[in-house]
């Protein structure tokens, strides 16, 4: 996958009435991938939506559905999300005994392979499964809802991270979930992120300022591109 920064906003944070419409907005906006949050009342207390609800979302031409499955036993439901448009899907390690077997099931069916890890599960879950990703997500908030905020700790893990990819020649994104506000953005982007989820710093459901989606997602890309003023990066990095 291209390294280039990304910003997926999550329609966690949109209005659930019109999901349709919200995509589209934020499509428009510039948004080229959507994240949509799948959670199951098990893994997270939260329930949000399923396969089948995926289906009637309108997928606006060349938009990405980034679909993160915070689901217990995520291999039962991989090619039913895959039908539904996802194009990327991240599996939590700490939900399935079968990890190596989710990844390979997900490239099988055509889309890119990502695991998710909680803040408090440590990198070594990936030790064996290197060869079958496409992509890392580092939760910065424990999963289930939006509008917490980042985990100070992550921004360690993403350098350990970018470090052990580095050492192993891999060169895949790292996603960023949770708390993600402009200056953590700038933070986990020095850090070695190179895609963010967004979802209460981007809608205007949650944001609560006079700014339109487009320019909120001007102003986080701003300072993802490092045009943070120097004395700023000193103090963040
Ligand atoms: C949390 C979800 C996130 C959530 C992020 O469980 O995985 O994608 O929408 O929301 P914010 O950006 O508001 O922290
Ligand atoms: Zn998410």
């Amino acid at each position: 996958m291209n390294l280039s920064p990304v910003i997926a906003p999550s329609i966690l944070s949109a209005d659930f009435g019109n999901v349709s419409r919200e995509i589209e907005r934020i499509h428009q906006a510039g948004a080229t991938w959507v994240h949509l949050d799948v959670m199951d009342g098990n893994f997270v207390p939260n329930i949000t939506f399923g396969a089948v609800a995926m289906e009637s979302f309108s997928k606006p031409e060349g938009c990405v559905f980034d679909t993160h499955l915070m689901v217990v036993n995520p291999e039962k439901h991989i090619p039913a999300f895959i039908k539904a448009g996802a194009d990327v899907i991240s599996i939590h390690a700490e939900a399935t005994e079968h990890l190596q077997y989710g990844l390979k099931m997900i490239r099988d069916h055509g889309a890119k392979a990502s695991v998710a890890l909680n803040p408090a599960t440590p990198l070594e879950a990936l030790d064996w499964v290197y060869p079958d990703l496409d992509m890392v997500l580092l939760m910065s908030v424990n999963p289930g809802w939006g509008g917490q905020s980042f985990i100070a700790p992550v921004f360690d893990k993403i350098r350990s991270l970018r470090q052990r990819l580095q050492d192993r020649g891999i060169d895949i994104p790292i996603q960023v979930d949770g708390g993600i506000n402009l200056k953590t953005i700038a933070r986990a982007s020095l850090a070695g992120t190179t895609h963010f989820v967004a979802g209460s710093a981007v809608f205007t459901v949650k944001a609560g300022d006079a700014l339109d989606e487009k320019d909120r997602l001007e102003t986080y890309r701003k300072n993802i591109n490092g045009l943070i003023e120097e004395a700023t990066r000193d103090q963040l990095v």
